[in-house]
């Protein structure tokens, strides 16, 4: 299998199927940062859209914020989330930027592990509300 992962404008692709929510999501992003990493990995052969990772630059911290990786679930564990990062680290060094900050839900496991494979540390805490349905 050979992946490509590629950074463009999503604006030409006509996608169809599982695709669309991939290109939705990079779309969306593009469209509100302009300077946004947005990557897909793209299987050669049957140019299918099977992957897709989204960072946002912040030049004054020289870091990338972390928005997404999504894998489609039939091509998981096949290390596409692994190349898309690998891509999008080479692409913050050519930027001058020294730190990616992403956040990862701890019941996330394989998440989790992606990232801590890769290099990523554990770096503080992330506090989250639970939102009652309805007001005390
Ligand atoms: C998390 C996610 C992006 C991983 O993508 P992926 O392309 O399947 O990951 P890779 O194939 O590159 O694997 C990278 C590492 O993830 C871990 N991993 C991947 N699939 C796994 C599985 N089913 N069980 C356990 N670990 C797994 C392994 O550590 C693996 O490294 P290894 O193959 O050397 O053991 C993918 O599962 C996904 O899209 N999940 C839903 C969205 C999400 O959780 N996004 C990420 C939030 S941090």
């Amino acid at each position: 299998m050979l992946i490509q992962a590629q950074s463009e404008l999503l604006g030409a692709y006509s996608p169809v199927g599982p695709e669309v929510s991939f290109v939705n999501m990079l779309t969306l992003v593009r469209r509100c940062h302009s300077d946004a990493l947005a990557l897909i990995a793209r299987l050669h052969d049957v140019d299918r859209i099977i992957g897709c990772l989204a960072w946002l630059p912040d030049h004054g911290a020289r870091m990338a914020h972390g928005i997404g990786t999504y894998v489609d679930p039939a091509f998981r564990g096949t290390g596409v989330s692994t190349a898309l990062r690998m891509m999008g680290i080479d692409r913050c060094r050519a930027l001058g930027l020294r730190q990616v900050l992403g956040s990862v839900s701890i019941e996330n496991l394989v998440g989790l592990k992606s990232c801590l494979d890769l290099g990523f540390n554990k770096v503080g805490w992330v506090v989250a509300l639970k939102i009652p349905e309805k007001k005390p």
